[in-house]
């Protein structure tokens, strides 16, 4: 791995004000030199954006929405945060088509039009893709990962601001990660679905049930070029160790 990689913090549902105060060993750590290649990114609840924007106002980790409308300024959708609304908080990233999201119901036409709003508003995004158990099981993985990049990233025109989560759904949450050669096989049929629709090369990120031990196996994969963390990344020490781990 040489360029940047990516550390994503997905807090999900979690966390609260009293966790802020574990973060101060995490901005020193991505203060040092030998760590100035991770970039590090959270996306805590809503309801926490602004504390951690606070929190991380000296050092270059940034924050991010975990989901958005697809209305790009207001309109009258009762619990929902526009891109706007991230943008004002000072979310440089947002995650979209996360399989928890999915599940509730998003379809890759939702999904592809909260893209295209978040790319108008500026926004990054982590775009997740991934199969279900029942998918790889059946051997559909190629054809479910070709519908979702061909359908959610329709009529995008600024692959620069795009991130790729690759998430296979049986993994998060679970503490099973994919065998590596299946896992290298699905990263590089992902490569090369995107290179069909843009010369520019996407970062490609791992996430489901990575953790500070897993870690060790999961860097040595070729393309990977960061990890999307979900609960291991509610413990700073967790998060911290798989950072020192993988830039090691
Ligand atoms: P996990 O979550 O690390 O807890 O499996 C990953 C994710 O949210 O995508």
């Amino acid at each position: 791995m040489t360029n940047n990689i990516y550390f994503i913090a997905n807090w999900k549902m979690y966390g609260s004000t009293s966790i802020l105060n574990s973060l101060n060993k995490l901005i020193n750590l991505s203060k040092l030199k030998k760590y100035h290649k991770a970039k590090i990114i959270y996306f805590p609840p809503f309801t926490l954006i602004k504390d951690l924007k606070k929190k991380f106002i000296k050092s270059k980790i940034s924050v991010g929405g975990q989901n958005c409308h697809h209305i790009e300024d207001y309109g009258s959708f009762t619990g929902s945060i526009s891109p706007k609304m991230l943008k004002d908080l000072g979310c440089k990233y947002v995650i979209l088509g996360h399989s928890e999201n999915r599940t509730a119901g998003e379809n890759d036409y939702d999904i592809n039009k909260k893209i295209l709003s978040a790319l108008n508003k500026n926004l990054k995004v982590v775009f997740c893709i991934g199969e279900t158990l029942k998918e790889k099981r059946k051997k559909l993985t190629y054809s479910v990962l070709k519908k979702q990049i061909n359908q959610g990233l329709k009529n995008v025109k600024n692959y620069r601001k795009i991130l790729i989560a690759y998430e296979p759904v049986w993994s998060i949450g679970t503490g099973v990660i994919p065998k590596s050669e299946e896992l290298e096989m699905n990263l590089k049929k992902i490569i090369k679905l995107i290179s069909k629709r843009t010369k520019f090369k996407l970062p490609i990120l791992y996430g489901g049930s990575v953790n500070n031990k897993n870690i060790n196996s999961l860097k040595n994969i070729g393309c990977i070029n960061g990890f999307l963390v979900g609960s291991a990344s509610l413990s700073s020490k967790k998060f911290i160790d798989i950072i020192k781990k993988t830039i090691n």
